[in-house]
């Protein structure tokens, strides 16, 4: 299957280390959109789109994205970082992949480290912000490769 890796990630580059692992495992090209507004999917049959997580979604420019796309038929998955790592932040963006007719081949979750202070007062994210701490690690990577093994 012809691949792509579409992405946005900006504070730390933890969502685009998972999409270059991607990349390297589909042997496919990735686009950060962060610097493009350039993307076509024509000739693509599989494509996975991530973003990191920035107040509580998903990138805006992502989901901006994918509602101009013609996904219908395409083969799909969705990836975040955030700092709690949590597949629940996917939701959002498969449910409109699945609006679009997409194929949804899974979605993939991890930590990514970030610093409470630099987007939160609240004392909640201080107790994440530790935990998520060095991550994507070791274990994030070979899970994102596990997940991208049973995709293809
Ligand atoms: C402005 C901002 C808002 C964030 N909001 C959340 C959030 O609501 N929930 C969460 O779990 N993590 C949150 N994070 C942590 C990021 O999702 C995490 O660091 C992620 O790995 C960033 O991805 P990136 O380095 O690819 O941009 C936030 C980080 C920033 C900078």
């Amino acid at each position: 299957m012809k691949s792509l890796i579409i992405y946005y990630s900006t504070y730390r580059k933890n969502t685009e280390k998972i999409a270059q692992l991607f990349a390297e495992k589909l042997g496919c090209e990735l686009i950060n959109i962060k610097n493009t507004d350039d993307v076509s999917i024509d000739g693509y049959d599989l494509i996975g789109f991530g973003s990191g997580i920035y107040k509580e979604s998903l990138s805006p420019k992502l989901f901006k994205l994918v509602e101009d796309l013609d996904v219908k038929d395409k083969n799909v998955f969705v990836f975040s970082t955030s700092g709690v790592g949590m597949k629940f932040y996917n939701h959002k963006l498969v449910r409109l992949l699945e609006s679009k007719e997409a194929i949804i081949k899974g979605n993939f979750a991890c930590k990514g480290s970030f610093t409470a202070r630099d987007f939160s007062n609240n004392k909640i994210f201080d107790i994440f912000g530790k935990f998520s701490q060095g991550h994507p690690n070791t274990k994030d990577f070979k899970n994102a490769e596990e997940f991208i093994k049973n995709i293809i």
